[in-house]
């Protein structure tokens, strides 16, 4: 039996503690409601076929690589703005699992065009960390925010890469692990930080959910330009053309923001009242 498995080891662990499984549910409803059905289309892409394709392919994966170096680099500030030891459990696993990511894409990029994009990755990152400037750096609260923005928000684009129909077979094969990982990320997050609201008095809780709101919109403006970048860097691979995805990523969006950051009396006061009775069934 491996570690993490359902029965195994982290079941009787934080997985149970953190009510994991539960996330799990949530986000797999907010993903049957706002995600059109993709069962019939997701298939193993095919290589690309001619130069057009393959520079395509390139580009993508290079700014898709570097977001994940982005990401474990922004994931490793975490190390200096938290010693809570379970969310310390989430940073490092996910400083090695985004980082594997960047490395699955640099190498695939290596064996579908015979270029290695390790400059081009170099300077995507440069850009990257030009354009989001020191959030994340700023403090516990702007972590968390980099945290929420670039874990939870990033759904439909990992859907519509998937659904693209030109890639690496390999990669799509890797991409189930890299989807286990994305989800792992995503509930052990929103389970730690809903129990961490939970246990604050309702001022510190609108504090809190008050700036990680600005924080949000800050987030979002400063990368809808990129992110709709990214999204038509897919769709020249037979993903979704933007306009598709803008609409799921607006009700995406929406949806999971409410979800974390409650904002009206009555959202907040059920969602506490809702863990603190979850919290004594489990005892
Ligand atoms: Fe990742
Ligand atoms: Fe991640």
């Amino acid at each position: 039996m491996a570690f993490g498995d359902e029965k195994g080891f982290g079941a009787n662990t934080y997985f149970t503690k953190l009510d994991v499984e539960r996330e799990a549910r949530v986000f797999g409803e907010f993903q049957r409601r706002i995600i059109p059905d993709v069962s019939g289309l997701i298939s193993e892409a095919r290589l690309p076929e001619n130069d057009d394709e393959r520079d395509a392919y390139y580009h993508l994966y290079a700014t898709v690589a570097a977001q994940d170096l982005f990401i474990a680099q922004s994931t490793a500030l975490g190390l200096g703005v938290t010693d809570d030891a379970d969310l310390q459990s989430l940073i490092t696993r996910q400083i090695g699992d985004d980082g594997r990511h960047a490395s699955y894409f640099r190498e695939s990029i290596e064996f579908v065009t015979g270029r290695d994009p390790i400059k081009d990755i170099e300077a995507n990152l440069r850009a990257h960390w030009e354009l989001i400037g020191d959030l994340p750096r700023q403090g516990f609260l702007g972590w968390l925010a980099f945290e929420f923005d670039y874990e939870f928000y990033a759904v439909p684009e990992i859907i519509n890469a998937a659904v693209a129909t030109v890639g690496d077979p390999r990669l799509s094969h890797a991409g189930e692990g890299i989807y286990a990982d994305e989800a792992f990320h995503r509930h052990f997050l929103s389970a730690w930080w809903r129990r961490h609201l939970s246990q604050q008095s309702v001022e510190k809780q609108r504090e809190l959910i008050g700036k990680l709101l600005e924080y949000d919109r800050t987030y979002r403006a400063l990368k809808a330009d990129y992110y709709k970048g990214v999204i038509t860097k897919m769709h020249r691979l037979g993903g979704w053309p933007w306009d598709v995805v803008k609409e799921i990523t607006l009700n995406w969006h929406r949806e999971v923001r409410d979800y974390l950051l409650p904002q009206s009396a009555h959202a907040l006061r059920s969602f506490t009242d809702g863990v603190a009775s979850e919290d004594a069934q489990a005892q």
